[in-house]
């Protein structure tokens, strides 16, 4: 399928006169720019700030992220979720050391094949960094596309994806490649607004949109409903002795890989059975307290936790922990603030740990 968008050319200065003064806009390094998009792939504008200066602030350049730790990495980004973005991160960064000594590869196809940069990622950088001419089509992106075409198929089928960048990027200025992707992704992100609520009366776009001059424009785009995810209950537990509770580090792949949890049991018990199972297990216990509920949304599961704090008996608090799980030690709570990254589906949990 050929589809032709109309003249884009309004955006640019749209964006000059309206986009938002973000960081990673005032800097050609393409460090700094990488590392904004990898933060901004799943996570908003607003919540990556912090975390982005901060990274930045300890991990100055592409030397200093190949050398960092795994545990103060995985800190680093403790909160951010989606770890195995900043471990591919890291992965690339020795890679670029090794291959490239150090310099960020200028070239789009050395870009593309770096951990965890796929198309638009590396269309991002080598647009905004360098300036080279390719199409950086996110989410944002298509749903601009897909509204300015009134395109009524599933945006997210392969073939409407390559149809809608092609003609996203047939759109473009070709010597201004940087502010052209920008402006198009910001247009997405701050005007042409998903779930129904586009603010037509401010785009530039306006009069050349064809799902607004046939009213669609709050039912484009059509995504296709993805598989619902499967839910797993849980029962976690905060295993307390004194001012330490007891954290497991989970497996080195899948999942929040490497990164440090409480016990947990299967299915959502009641303090009851908690009581039988711990004491089966041969610990002894003091008393155990009712947490609440919680749950956390992960692409593929959710999570649906039900809490539970177990005050151990301080004299075979130790050989009961081995009994139950021989990878669960005893921490102070200060020290997991300062060293283990405990992963923010646990946040309902963590004021207790
Ligand atoms: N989302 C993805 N990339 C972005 C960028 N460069 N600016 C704002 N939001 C974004």
């Amino acid at each position: 399928m050929e589809l032709k968008l109309p003249d884009m050319s309004p955006i640019l200065d749209w964006y000059r006169a309206n986009a938002r003064k973000l960081p990673w806009r005032r800097t050609r390094d393409p460090y700094r720019i990488w590392v904004s998009e990898i933060m901004l792939q799943q996570t908003r504008v607003e919540a990556v700030l912090p975390y982005y200066h901060r990274f930045l602030a300890r991990l100055p350049d592409i030397a200093a992220l190949a050398d960092c730790p795994e545990g103060e990495l995985m800190k680093l980004w403790e909160g951010l979720g989606y770890y195995s973005r900043v471990r591919n991160m890291q992965k690339a960064a020795k890679g670029i050391m090794s291959q490239y000594g150090g310099a960020f590869p200028q070239n789009f196809e050395q870009i593309l094949s770096l951990p965890g940069i796929g198309e638009y990622t590396a269309g991002a950088i080598a647009s905004f960094a360098f300036d080279l001419p390719y199409p950086a089509v996110d989410g944002n992106v298509l749903r601009v596309a897909a509204r300015l075409l009134a395109f009524e198929e599933d945006v997210l089928a392969p073939a409407s994806k390559k149809a809608l960048t092609a003609a996203v990027w047939a759109a473009q200025s070709p010597e201004r490649a940087a502010t052209y992707n920008q402006a198009v992704i910001e247009l997405g992100a701050t005007v042409c607004l998903p779930n129904g609520t586009p603010k037509c009366e401010v785009c530039p776009l306006a009069g050349v949109c064809r799902a607004r001059e046939q009213g669609l424009q709050t039912v484009l785009p059509v995504r296709k409903k993805p598989t619902p995810r499967k839910v797993e209950e849980r029962t976690v537990l905060i295993l307390r002795e004194g001012d330490r509770v007891a954290l497991r580090q989970r497996p080195s792949s899948g999942l929040l890989a490497s990164l440090f949890e409480p016990f947990s049991l299967k299915g959502r018990l009641s303090a009851g059975e908690v009581m039988e199972k711990l004491t089966g297990a041969g610990l002894e216990i003091l008393r155990v307290g009712d947490l609440g509920a919680a749950k956390h949304i992960f692409t593929h599961v959710e999570w649906q936790m039900q809490g539970y704090e177990v005050i151990l008996c301080e004299k075979s608090a130790e050989t009961g922990l081995k009994k139950l799980d021989q990878g669960l030690f005893f921490v102070r709570r200060y020290e997991i603030d300062e060293g283990y990254a405990v992963p923010s589906a646990y946040s309902a949990y963590r004021p207790f740990m």
